[in-house]
C-alpha cells in the first residue's frame, strides 16, 4: 500500500486528481469506480478544472458508483445520483449511456445487485476505483463485519454512520437505514484503488485500515489485500499513523527510486 500525507484537503484532492488524471491519459477509456461523500468533492472539482481548462476528456469512460441509499429517488437532493450530477457529471463530458449509479429504488434488488456485478463484468472490470473511509472504517457502505470477499448487495447501515451522515439530512429519521453497495470483493477487483481521508475524525480509521490487522471489523482494512491501493490523507487524518515519517520519506525520495 502506498500512503500520501499531504499538507491539506487541496493538496490531498489535486494529488488525487492528478493519479486519476494519468489513468485517463494513458487509458481514454478507462472504466472508473466513482465515490460520494464530502471527501471526494475536491477531487471531482479539480477533475472539472481539468476538464474544463486542460481538456481532460471524459467521452469514452464509464462510471460505476459505489452505492445509493435505499428509498431515494434519483432526484432525491441527498441521493447519490443527485450528488453525483450535481458536483460531477454536469460538469463534464462522460456520456449518460456510460453512467452506472446502484438504483434506490429497484423493485428487485438481488437480480439489480446481480445485474450491476455483471455489467462491471462486461465493461472489463474497474480501472481505478475511488473511495473515501467512514469514521468506522467502512468503504462503501460494506459496514463492520461485511465480509472481505462480499460482492454487490443490500446492506444496514451501521448506527455510527446513521450519526454522521443524520447531518446532510433535515432530522435523524429521514436518513435511510439500508443501502445497495458494492461489496469489499467487488472492490479490490478493481485494478487500482485510491482511498482519500480528511480530517481528525478520520485518523483512527485511516490508522486501523492502513496499520492495523485486515478485519471485516474494518473493511478499509482490504486495501492491505490489494496490489495497488493508494492512501492519501492530509496532515489531520495521519495523525495517528505510527510509520508516517516513512511513509514521508518514500513519498519524497520517489522520483529517484530504482526501477
Ligand atoms: P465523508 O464520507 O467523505 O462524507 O466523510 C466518507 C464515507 O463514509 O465513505
Amino acid at each position: 500500500m502506498e500512503v500520501i500525507i499531504q499538507q491539506d484537503y487541496e493538496q490531498m484532492s489535486r494529488t488525487a486528481a492528478r493519479i486519476v488524471a494519468e489513468v485517463l491519459n494513458t487509458k481514454p477509456n478507462a472504466v472508473l469506480g466513482m465515490a460520494t461523500g464530502s471527501t471526494p468533492l475536491g477531487l471531482y472539482q479539480e477533475l472539472v478544472r481539468l476538464h474544463q481548462k486542460e481538456q481532460l476528456d471524459f467521452s469514452r469512460v464509464t462510471t460505476f458508483n459505489l452505492d445509493e441509499y435505499v428509498g431515494l429517488t434519483v432526484n432525491h437532493p441527498q441521493s447519490y445520483h443527485y450528488f453525483m450530477h450535481e458536483h460531477f457529471f454536469r460538469h463534464v463530458n462522460v456520456p449518460a449511456q456510460n453512467i452506472n449509479i446502484p438504483s434506490g429504488t429497484t423493485s428487485n434488488y438481488p437480480a439489480f445487485c446481480e445485474w450491476y456485478e455483471k455489467r462491471i463484468a462486461e465493461c472489463g472490470g474497474i480501472d481505478l476505483q475511488i473511495l473515501g473511509i467512514g469514521s468506522d472504517g467502512h468503504i462503501a457502505f460494506n459496514e463492520p463485519g461485511s465480509s472481505l470477499t462480499s460482492r454487490t448487495r443490500l446492506k444496514t447501515l451501521s448506527k455510527q454512520t446513521i450519526d454522521d451522515n443524520a447531518r446532510f439530512f433535515e432530522h435523524r429519521e429521514d436518513v435511510p437505514v439500508y443501502a445497495i453497495t458494492m461489496g469489499v470483493g467487488t472492490i479490490l477487483d478493481a485494478r487500482k484503488l485510491v482511498l482519500v481521508a480528511s480530517g481528525g475524525h478520520k485518523a483512527k480509521a485511516i490508522a486501523q485500515a492502513v496499520e492495523g490487522p485486515v478485519t471485516s471489523m474494518v473493511t478499509a482494512s482490504a486495501l492491505q489485500l490489494h496490489r495497488d491501493a493508494i492512501v492519501i490523507t492530509d496532515e489531520e487524518a495521519a495523525a495517528d499513523l505510527t510509520m508516517r515519517d516513512y511513509y514521508q520519506f518514500i513519498y519524497a525520495a520517489k522520483p529517484a527510486a530504482p526501477k
